[in-house]
């Protein structure tokens, strides 16, 4: 796959992170209709999509330095953003060889592994990384198996033990997270960790989709899109730095909505592993700026009305009460009242 890699742009202080034109052709827009409600939006993730940011296992962009430095940061200032309870031994040895093996396969320029036998070296060139080590012998890797691939990795990742027909969030490297923490799910269950999000318990979708994951079969991954709204590209909008980016929501004007305001979105995909029978959660984002994403005129017009008319308990949920109107007001000027046609791909083939 073809990947073209940026120098590490900054995600938090001067926030330098900008999306070239292609970055903004292949961003995962996630609403394929005017209006938005939760569902159980899971489909199998195959290779293919609206954009090429679906053609990979897990999706790398011209941001991957930047992120991976990113998290570094994060995880330096607070090492609890990596926790791995010691019952999933198994399962970090089946996500370092998922992770290895896809990025290998999907981007040979980038990411070479080769075996012989349990004796592995794995060359990241990006990162300028070059490990030898034995596969289920952990002291010969720098950093615990699930932390050495998944600092390498764009986006965050959590591992749930299936048991007792219930799903236990039980292990992760979260450090981009849209304000949740995983220390605090740490232990919880399916519902327990769902238990803050608004209208979906009352609808049902929290008990299908636990329904449909317990049946989910290796070899099958699926997939699914979030979103919400992010003041400033800042991957860390985690509850224990609130103070830091919380002042900076409260910051948001008619005048600086387009350049900082930012759509969130999270490709989330969730793969059987095949050792410890857990699943791994991978939560892969993408932000984009309102002013970047108004260049492609359909999602500006999608937008402004899936905002205007999304209902109060979702809104108040993504934390966008307090600027609502100003992002109505804003994206409702690019707003010309053309019908949206169905579908999320830009179909512009330039900006
Ligand atoms: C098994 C892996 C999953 C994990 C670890 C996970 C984790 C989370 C977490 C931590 C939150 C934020 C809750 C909070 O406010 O504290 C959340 C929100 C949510 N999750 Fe999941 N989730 C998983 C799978 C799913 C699935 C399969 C669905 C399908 C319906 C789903 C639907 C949602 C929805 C609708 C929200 C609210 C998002 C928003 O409005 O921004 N989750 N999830």
């Amino acid at each position: 796959m073809n990947l073209i890699l940026k120098p590490a742009e900054t995600y938090r202080g001067d926030y330098s992170v900008r999306n070239s034109d292609a970055a903004i052709l292949r961003f995962p827009f996630p609403f394929p209709e005017d209006s938005y409600m939760y569902s159980v939006n899971i489909e199998p993730h195959v290779p293919g999509g609206p954009s090429v940011a679906y053609d990979a296992a897990f999706d790398l962009d011209e941001h991957y330095i930047g992120e991976c430095a990113d998290r570094a940061i994060t995880l330096a200032d607070d090492p609890m953003r990596c926790i791995v309870m010691p019952h999933l031994i198994d399962a970090e040895w089946d996500t370092l060889e998922l992770l290895m093996e896809s990025l290998a396969k999907d981007y040979p320029e980038q990411f070479v592994l080769t075996k012989d036998g349990a004796v592995w070296h794995w060359v990241n060139h990006p990162l300028g990384i070059d490990q030898k080590f034995t596969f289920g012998d952990a002291t010969t890797l720098p950093y615990p198996p699930f932390e050495f691939i998944t600092r390498q990795v764009q986006g965050d990742f959590t591992l749930q033990d299936q048991r007792d027909n219930n799903l236990f969030v039980e292990g992760g490297m979260v450090t981009a997270q849209a304000d949740w923490s995983l220390n605090f799910d740490a232990g919880m269950s399916f519902m327990e960790w769902h238990a803050p999000v608004p209208l979906a318990h009352q609808s049902g979708v929290f008990e299908r989709a636990l329904a449909y994951l317990l049946r989910l079969q290796y070899g099958k991954p699926v997939r699914r899109l979030n979103w919400t709204l992010t003041a400033n590209p800042r991957l860390d909008t985690s509850p224990e730095n609130y103070p830091i980016w919380g002042p900076e929501k409260a910051a948001i004007t008619p005048e600086n909505v387009g350049e900082r305001l930012c759509l969130r979105v999270e490709l989330q995909t969730l793969t059987r592993l095949p050792r410890s029978n857990a699943i791994l959660f991978g939560i892969r984002g993408y932000l984009i700026r309102l002013e970047e994403l108004t260049r492609v005129k359909k999602w500006s017009r999608r937008m402004h009305r899936l905002i205007r008319d999304l209902h109060p308990d979702i809104a108040t949920y993504k934390g966008m009460s307090g600027y609502r109107q100003t992002i109505i007001d804003y994206l409702g000027s690019f707003d010309d009242g053309a019908p949206t046609s169905s579908g999320t791909a830009s179909e512009q083939t330039s900006l």
